[in-house]
């Protein structure tokens, strides 16, 4: 028998790259698989969440139940976001966004002039999805418990508490190393305000169901 925990409960998720256009052909974007994110979705899902996934280009199956809305820029996935939030508890933002974009996106293909030159891309910076939802007056208030992610090289936990109280959010989740994208497990480091705990090394879907259980223990109730 395993308990509902998040009966009851809107859940919204990002999950996977953003991609930034510079051109109807090309673009920049960031490693991510989405693994994680429809793992938390699936997870969320399977505690009798009603679950949404903001998802930026990725190829993994949408979990059965699950509401998805397919994105591409950094901006499209702030907006989506928005429009999901307002009647959620939980937002969890999981997706690997660019943290730049062009400054301009061509509406035709950039050609080779032939000269031997390359073009200069002014990039200018994207918003932050994570910390404008948890300025929001619902996150503020108590009612939608942010969590975020973090991916760093080095020093992690350092960044992580770090990212933790910048971004204003009650609960964060470092993967500790190595860096690998597209892998089927991960290591989480929890910090919230009491501190951090390492977890063992797990599958994504174990990893995502004890994430969903964390999550739900420190929820209001209703
Ligand atoms: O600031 P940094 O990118 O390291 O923070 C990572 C966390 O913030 C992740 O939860 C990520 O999904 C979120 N984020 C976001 N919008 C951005 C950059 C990061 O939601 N533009």
């Amino acid at each position: 028998f395993q308990p509902k925990v998040l009966s009851g409960r809107k859940v919204v998720i990002t999950a996977g790259p953003t991609f930034e256009a510079l051109d109807p052909i090309r673009g920049i974007t960031n490693h991510s698989s989405g693994k994680m994110g429809f793992a938390i979705a699936r997870a969320a899902r399977e505690a009798g969440a009603d679950v949404a996934i903001v998802a930026g280009p990725v190829s993994v199956p949408t979990p059965r139940g699950v509401r998805r809305v397919d994105v591409k820029s950094a901006r499209d996935m702030l907006a989506a976001t928005q429009a999901e939030v307002p009647q959620a508890d939980i937002f969890i933002a999981a997706a690997a966004v660019a943290d730049w974009r062009p400054v301009t996106e061509s509406d035709q293909k950039i050609k080779k002039d032939g000269s031997g030159s390359a073009p200069t891309v002014a990039f200018t910076e994207n918003p932050d999805i994570l910390a404008t939802v948890a300025k929001g007056e619902r996150a503020r208030s108590g009612a939608l418990f942010c969590v975020g992610f973090a991916a760093e090289s080095h020093d992690l936990v350092k960044h992580a508490k770090a990212k933790r109280e910048r971004k204003d959010i009650p609960l964060l989740v470092g993967n500790i190393g190595p860096l690998t994208f597209g892998q089927d497990d991960n290591q989480m480091l929890l910090v919230d305000a009491q501190g951090t705990t390492e977890l063992p090394r797990a599958s994504k879907i174990a990893c995502a169901r004890r994430l969903v259980a964390e999550i739900a223990r420190r929820l209001p109730r209703t």
